[in-house]
């Protein structure tokens, strides 16, 4: 890695961060993104491992996996229907909205926005061109007749029941050790593989395949903009990182964005 590419907020370079950011954005005429749990931890959503990773003192990954859900379909439905109660009162943040102003500013076409939450913040706020990666927490897939129904807003047992067919709902979400929704996948493939910026939100880039479109956007020579409040796996592969919560540090980036445009 060439370091002298490389500019952050933590070694005091804010302003030369920031500018090498709408450079880099300025000259990409295809843009995707990539968000995770950050992006929505200033709406109150908690992020899975800023807590340790840990829900009531289990692993996550132990709780969002097949095998949790068959040896106890009501542990895991305990730890969903927390997480959409909370989502009944959370709105979408000025990182959200700023990222609906990128994708006006840019046109549907040359955007896509790339996501592992399962909140719907960003259909919330407005943005057009999204891919799912992890599913949707408002949905649920039936285990025995597969339909898959939006139930958001409802307030779901422990243990609820398919109403066309009785057998047990699952949360319509991508759980460890399981396979990305094809259709969204390839597009994420080839949105990164089409992009000259990608722009990495808010996501500790940890969780395959998802943080492999880092690596694909390397791969293609797109310039990676990370925004993060720490350090990740991706810093080291990006030409500039943006340390701050996504919620400031989105909103400035895009006004910086805007106000070059008479010059
Ligand atoms: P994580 O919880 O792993 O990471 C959240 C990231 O957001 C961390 O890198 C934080 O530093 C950063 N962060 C926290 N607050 C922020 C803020 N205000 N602004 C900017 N960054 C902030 O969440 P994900 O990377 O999304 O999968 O996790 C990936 C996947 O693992 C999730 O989709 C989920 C999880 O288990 C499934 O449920 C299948």
């Amino acid at each position: 890695m060439n370091h002298s590419s490389q500019a952050n907020t933590q070694q005091g370079g804010q302003e030369e961060a920031f500018e090498l950011a709408v450079n880099l954005l300025r000259s990409s005429r295809r843009v995707a993104v990539l968000t995770g749990a950050g992006v929505s931890a200033e709406s109150g959503v908690p992020t899975f491992r800023d807590a340790g990773g840990l829900w009531e003192g289990h692993r996550v990954e132990d709780v969002a996996c097949p095998e949790a859900f068959e040896r106890n379909p009501a542990f895991v439905w305990k730890f969903y229907n927390q997480r959409r109660a909370g989502l009944k009162t959370v709105l979408p943040n000025a990182g959200h909205h700023a990222l609906v102003d990128l994708e006006q500013r840019l046109g549907t076409g040359n955007f896509t926005l790339i996501t592992q939450n399962v909140d719907g913040l960003h259909r919330a706020a407005g943005s057009v061109r999204i891919l799912e990666l992890h599913g949707n927490l408002g949905r649920t897939r039936c285990t025995g007749c597969s339909r898959v129904e939006d139930r958001s807003g409802e307030t779901l047992t422990d243990l609820p029941a398919c109403p066309h067919c009785q057998s047990p709902l699952r949360p319509d979400i991508v759980w460890f050790g399981e396979v990305l929704p094809a259709k969204a996948w390839e597009e994420a493939e080839e949105a990164v593989r089409n992009c000259r910026c990608l722009l990495v939100v808010g996501t500790s880039a940890v969780v395959y395949p998802a943080a492999g479109l880092i690596y694909l956007a390397r791969a293609v020579n797109a310039a990676v903009i990370e925004i993060n409040r720490e350090n990740t796996p991706a810093s080291s592969l990006a030409r500039v990182s943006l340390f701050g919560p996504s919620g400031q540090i989105l909103p400035q980036l895009v006004t910086r964005l805007g106000a070059g445009d008479d010059a």
